[in-house]
């Protein structure tokens, strides 16, 4: 296995070599009592008759729910260890990811750009909010050292999280076949200290950008989204989005879910797919009139007004 660089990875390899060695187990127990079996029982003479066993209750038993326990063991380790990568502390740190056909780009909570490579903390939580570029094709973010891979695709948003326990540089990969220059797409990860992070956001020689947050406080004013959205809690024309972010939301038609970015994305290019109970669909679509980043940008705007 490659190296492991979080507390995560280790759990995977865990598993990984659980499997190894009952399938190993199982392969030589049964090679074994198959060539004794051979030997042992082999016919030795033409008069002798192979006696005509029917079943083994006893037997069928063990063989069925000793395998039985193993496999449900191991569905519920590699399931409680998976869903680490699903459920994400609340204070993550939250670092955008655009794929593209051929290479990455991280957005950091500052607004500083990277393309050339990820740099995070050590051990601390990270959350990685990942996106293509509309109309691009199917990327997949790997990491081997911390065993994550994840789909990113150009119709919605996919995340994963990650604590990084180890300092260093690992490899970045896109997982999926993606065209031409699919191997082009080889990144880096640096893990650093907490301090040599925070240093690393200030050096902005990527060019002066607003934060994510900022580029969506424009936006929402040049878009005139105020004039339906109080950001205070009080329902306009259409619902507030104070404290929007986590939270359950009812449609017309009954339904609920819970807030998120891909909730929010849709709301913004489609609002008539889902309309919150108590309000008219009047709202008019943003697709088309918005670009990646601003709408990224309103996205986390909606986040932060609380
Ligand atoms: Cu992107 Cu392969």
């Amino acid at each position: 296995m490659p190296e492991a660089a979080s507390e995560y990875a280790n759990e995977v390899d865990w598993i990984n070599n659980f499997i190894t060695n009952v399938s190993v187990f199982c392969i030589v127990a049964i090679t074994l009592a198959m060539l004794y079996f051979a030997v042992r029982y082999r016919r030795k003479d033409d008069g002798r008759k192979t006696p005509y066993i029917t079943h083994s209750v006893a037997l069928e038993t063990v063989w069925t729910v000793i395998p039985t326990i193993v496999v449900i063991y191991v569905f519920y380790i590699g399931l409680v260890s998976y869903q680490k990568t699903r459920d994400i502390p609340a204070n993550a740190l939250e670092i955008n990811v655009l794929a593209y056909s051929w290479a990455w780009q991280f957005t950091h909570p500052n607004g500083k750009k990277a393309g050339d490579e990820l740099v995070v903390p050590v051990n601390k939580d990270i959350r990685l909010v990942m996106k293509a570029k509309q109309d691009d094709v199917l990327h997949s973010f790997f990491v081997p050292a911390l065993r994550i891979k994840e789909d990113v695709r150009p119709d919605d948003y996919s995340y994963t999280g990650f604590k990084a326990n180890k300092e260093g540089t690992y490899r970045i990969f896109c997982a999926e076949y993606c065209g031409l220059n699919h191997s082009q797409m080889l990144n880096s990860l640096r893990v650093v200290s907490q301090e040599e992070y925070d240093d690393y956001l200030l050096d902005r020689t990527d060019g002066p950008a607003l934060t994510p947050v900022q580029v969506g406080k424009k936006q929402f004013a040049t878009s005139g989204c105020v004039q339906c959205h109080s950001l205070e809690g009080k329902a306009g024309i259409g619902p507030s989005l104070n404290g929007l972010f986590g939270k359950e939301r009812v449609f017309e038609d009954g339904t609920k879910l819970i807030v998120d970015e891909n909730y929010l994305r849709e709301s913004i290019l489609y609002p008539k797919k889902k309309v919150v109970k108590g309000f008219a669909p009047v709202m008019n679509p943003f697709e088309g009139l918005v670009t990646e980043e601003q709408l990224e940008g309103l996205i986390a705007y909606i986040k932060s007004v609380k």
